[in-house]
């Protein structure tokens, strides 16, 4: 029997007064693994950012119904700590506190128990190794000084400790090398596969999902989901491009 985790109903976002989302509709099922395709500028961000409660994107009406409950008004930090989690698609830099700790922190807050470093540094360790990065990571402040994909990686890396229980990666893959793309293609797929983790991936290549088996996609042109279909779609989209969603067709739909 599947189960629906994540429901976006109707909804309107808006940034700074100006209307970005309009009337977008979602519906995904645990272990499922949807992803959001588009051109620049689609709004797809928004949308991960509006599900996982940033405050700079208002909502103006419709709902966000995770585990059965409406969170529409709920906290970043609440939101997290129920297993939603979103791989930003510009990682920050924070200094002061290591990539280690930052992660060590999250999970304890995550289970209310406090972890022993070795064992949680030897966990690390070997998150990191998979992730094809020095161990030595682990100590620096969290993404400052990271090149690109470093800091990608170090989204990755955050997946895989936290173990969330539905992931948005929002271009999780931009700016890896192909065998980087492959690592975290690979690493995305161990998370889902350990976890019956639920995916939502945002992306405009088509690269980490190399790995995975995709249900179901999306295609968001100007704030609006246009279509929906099987993961047939992702190969359509790579001949062909958005241009058979022009904005005639947007607008017909509005
Ligand atoms: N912080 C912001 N302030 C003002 N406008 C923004 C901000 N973030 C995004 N936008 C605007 O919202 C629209 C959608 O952006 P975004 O969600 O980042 O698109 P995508 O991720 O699909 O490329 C764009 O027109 C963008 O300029
Ligand atoms: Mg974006």
């Amino acid at each position: 029997m599947s189960e629906e985790i994540l429901k976006v109903e109707d909804l309107n976002v808006n940034i700074e007064e100006k209307s970005i989302l309009h009337n977008v509709s979602l519906s995904i099922n645990k272990g499922e693994t949807h992803v959001i395709m588009g051109p620049n500028g689609a709004g797809k961000s928004t949308l991960g950012h509006s599900i996982m409660g940033n405050p700079k994107f208002e909502i103006i009406s419709g709902k966000i119904v995770f585990k059965g409950e409406n969170i529409t008004e709920e906290s970043v930090d609440k939101r997290a700590l129920s297993g939603l989690y979103l791989s930003f698609q510009n990682p920050l830099e924070v200094p002061g506190i290591s990539l280690s700790n930052f992660i060590k922190l999250a999970v304890e807050q995550k289970t209310g128990e406090r972890l022993k470093l070795l064992s949680f540094r030897k966990g690390m360790d070997k998150t990191l190794n998979a992730l094809g990065m020095d161990a030595s990571y682990a100590n620096r402040d969290l993404n400052v000084g990271f090149s690109g994909g470093e800091k990608k990686k170090s989204e990755i890396c955050q997946l895989m400790e936290l173990k969330p229980e539905l992931a948005i990666l929002d271009e999780a893959d931009s700016g890896l090398d192909v065998d980087a793309s492959r690592i975290v293609s690979d690493a995305v797929r161990e998370y889902k596969d350990k976890n019956n983790g639920t995916l939502l991936i945002i992306t405009h290549s088509t690269r980490i999902l190399q790995s995975l088996e995709v249900d179901k996609v999306h295609i968001m042109v100007g704030g609006r989901i246009v279509d929906s279909g099987d993961a047939s779609m992702i190969e359509k989209i790579n001949n062909e491009g958005f241009e058979s969603y022009t904005s005639e067709t947007v607008e017909g739909k509005a």
